[in-house]
């Protein structure tokens, strides 16, 4: 039996980033993970394998629409499927093995096992029960499916199996419009798969700006995604050469069926805490499974803390992240914190969305005024010449203040160039601090200097 300052349960990007503060805080630490490798769903099964099939078959895209305007004449390139796939195997193996230097080198013990808390202040793993003063639950998020619909991770898959489809199907129907089945449903729509997404509400995204949830369905169907709105999934049901979905469509109430060689499921996540012993402990949880935890991150049960995915919040990896290291910090003695106003988020696709802070719906409802500063990419001279000018960047800033409310993205780069506006946030930015600032000529960024510009006396280029 072993005793540490802090053991951490999981090994994602907020258990793994927690456990390294910690130990840099000086704090004794180990990291339990029953996985073969470090990292948790976003290394293993989630953002990066994604990552790599969305880059590769994004270079084929590239390859097929705009190499012959370039100059470049290539014949069209062959799809060696396996061998994409053994690309994104390197790509998680280097990742996971970099988490294993980076807990050797910050002294961190990794407790290879599956965890559970038999009793406050011990982590028994497999046979073996260590003691710790402070237990941190990072065990993440796992897929949720429908009633009525039976993943085998083969024919009806989440997005573990969609990483590792034994073929690219010739139909694949995604369930589901939300960050996991576009980026997915983009992997294969550019693979060649004819692909149909089926989504319950009447718009693509939930919860992203209005505007830039049309603008991007309107592009993702022009690159030849297809979508039924408005339709719940009832059952998924299994037949000779692949699978036969049926939904029904609310504004009639009719039943209509799709069949398609692969069904991806891509409804949700829910966390998983399975396995741990929260329940006989008596740690407090919420009627949709996450750990309670007030502002500190403590659970109901003292020396018990909770991060990530398995409590309230977006399940993001950089939430989590942020998580991890604000309850090191706290354990530490510190301050430890994470502004929930600035968290962006990033979708993946091509071209990438990316938003912080309010939409223009969510300062609508508060009934709050503001001003939104649009500029379109076709404004934008690098952005032609990489034929990369579908989309806009939004800023909304508060009409009398002039201060940075939200901003929202789509076209390239989206997900780097939003950080500019998160640091302006994070720093109480005006719109005319960015508009301001000198952007360097010609790149993407001075797409975000403009639309500050047009929260004032207007956008030079447009
Ligand atoms: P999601 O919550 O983003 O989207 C699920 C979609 O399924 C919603 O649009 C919902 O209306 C729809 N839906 C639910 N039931 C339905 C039914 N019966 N019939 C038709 N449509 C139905 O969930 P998703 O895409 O599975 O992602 C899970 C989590 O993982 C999210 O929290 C997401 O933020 C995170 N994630 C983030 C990524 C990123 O940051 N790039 C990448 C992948 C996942």
């Amino acid at each position: 039996m072993a005793s540490y300052d802090v053991i951490v349960i999981g090994s994602g990007p907020g258990g793994y980033v927690c456990a390294i503060r910690c130990a840099q805080l000086g704090l004794k630490t180990a990291c339990v993970e029953g996985r073969e490798t470090l990292g948790g769903t976003c290394l293993n099964v989630g953002c990066i394998p994604s990552k790599a099939l969305l880059h590769a078959t994004e270079m084929l895209h590239e390859t097929e629409e705009n190499f012959a305007k370039m100059g470049l004449k290539v014949l069209r390139p062959d799809v060696d499927w396996k061998q994409m796939l053994a690309y994104k195997q390197e790509t998680i193996d280097g990742n996971t093995k970099g988490i294993e230097f980076l807990f050797k080198k910050n002294k961190i013990d990794w407790l290879k096992g599956w965890g559970s808390i038999p009793e406050p202040g011990k982590v028994k793993v497999g046979d073996e029960v260590h003691e710790a003063k402070n237990i941190i639950v990072a065990t993440g998020s796992e897929s949720s499916s429908l009633p009525g619909v039976e993943v085998d991770e083969k024919t009806v898959v989440t997005s573990t199996g969609a990483l590792e489809l034994g073929k690219i199907p010739a139909k694949l129907v995604v369930i589901g419009a939300g960050v996991i089945g576009l980026e997915l449903g983009s992997v294969y729509n550019r693979l060649g798969s004819e692909v149909t997404v089926i989504e319950y509400l009447d718009v693509v995204t939930p919860g992203m700006d209005g505007e830039v949830q049309k603008t991007f369905q309107r592009i993702l169907k022009k690159q030849g995604m297809s979508f039924v709105m408005g339709a719940a999934v009832q059952k998924v049901e299994k037949t000779k050469g692949g699978a036969k979905v049926t939904y029904k469509l609310k504004k009639n109430d009719k039943e209509e069926t799709v069949e398609a060689d692969t069904v991806l499921v891509a409804t949700g996540r829910k966390p998983y805490t399975d396995g741990l012993g929260l329940d006989a402990l008596g740690v407090a949880t919420t009627d949709r499974g996450q750990v309670k935890t007030d502002a500190h991150y403590a659970t109901s049960v003292k020396g018990i803390y909770a991060i990530g995915d398995c409590i309230a919040g977006p399940m993001l990896a950089h939430k989590a992240e942020d998580e991890g290291m604000a309850v090191a910090e706290i354990i530490a003695g510190q301050a430890g914190h994470v502004n929930y106003g600035v968290i962006p988020g990033v979708i993946y696709t091509h071209p990438e969305v990316a938003s912080v802070g309010k939409t223009e719906e969510q300062l609508k409802e508060e009934g709050r005024a503001y001003k939104a500063g649009k500029f379109m990419f076709m404004g934008n001279g690098r952005a032609k010449a990489n034929h990369a000018a579908e989309g806009f960047v939004k800023i909304l800033a508060d009409k009398e203040t002039d201060r940075i409310l939200g901003a929202h993205i789509i076209g390239p780069m989206a997900g780097d160039l939003i950080h500019e506006i998160c640091v302006g946030m994070e720093f109480g930015a005006a719109a005319e601090d960015i508009a301001r600032t000198c952007h360097a000529h010609p790149t993407y960024s001075e797409a975000v200097r403009e639309a500050a510009l047009a929260c004032g006396d207007g956008p030079i280029h447009s």
